[in-house]
């Protein structure tokens, strides 16, 4: 297993070499050390867990649309590795359950999904989820901030894919949202702190935008 894991690390580093998109290969390294620290405290199976955090986004539906739907890159490297059927299944399958899609995210189904998602949100917030924000808003040339443009916080999963909006709006529309939704009592605690962090940084944001501070 040690050694499928190595080689899972060997190989997202690759697919996501050249990625400024939020989804670069420190992303998947940090969701893997989250997820495998979660996944201990809640005694979840780590081979599950830490597979599905390296593999989380090799699939992703912005960056390898064509594969996303059947988990082709994830399932091929786990084939290749020649991991169990009935492991590659529940690995693509937390896969498919982790993403937030607005409206439409779903709770996995399994301690080792939750484990993943957990790992993969709280990567979303704090300092380090502030920075990719403003790194994928930048890379998809969204405005930063537009105080005529207001936050829709009631999307369906085909509007929170598809609609433009500003990057501050994005802390409304999801990163304010994660620290409900988080499955386990570790992942809720770290997001306490990075949410408090958030909302000081917004507040700061826009004393400065208005010229008060
Ligand atoms: P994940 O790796 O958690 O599945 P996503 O694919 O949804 O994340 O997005 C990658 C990063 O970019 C995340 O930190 C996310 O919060 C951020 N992001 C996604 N959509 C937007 C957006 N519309 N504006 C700003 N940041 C975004
Ligand atoms: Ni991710």
């Amino acid at each position: 297993m040690e050694n499928t894991i190595e080689k899972a690390l060997e190989y997202v580093k690759k697919v996501f070499e050249n990625d400024y998109s939020g989804h670069d290969f420190f992303h998947t390294l940090r969701v893997y050390k989250m997820a495998t620290s979660i996944a201990i405290k809640e005694k979840a199976d780590l081979e599950i867990v830490q597979l599905a955090a390296l593999l989380h986004d090799v699939d992703d539906v912005k960056l390898s649309p064509e594969t996303h739907t059947n988990k082709d890159k994830a399932r091929n490297f786990l084939t290749i590795n020649n991991v169990g059927e009935t492991n590659i299944e529940t690995i693509c399958q937390i896969i498919d359950e982790i993403s937030y899609r607005g409206n439409d995210s779903v709770v996995p189904k399994t301690l080792e999904g939750k484990c993943v998602q957990d790992a993969d949100r709280l990567d979303a917030i704090g300092a380090i989820g502030i920075a990719r924000a403003f790194a994928y808003g930048g890379n998809h040339n969204r405005e930063m901030y537009n105080p005529d443009i207001s936050p829709n916080l009631d999307m369906d999963a085909e509007e929170y894919r598809n609609h433009i909006s500003t990057t501050i709006n994005h802390f409304y529309e999801k990163l304010f949202k994660l620290k409900d939704l988080m499955n386990t009592d570790v992942a809720k605690l770290i997001a306490q702190d990075r949410e408090r962090y958030m909302r000081n940084y917004i507040s700061e944001f826009m004393d400065e935008w208005e010229g008060i501070s």
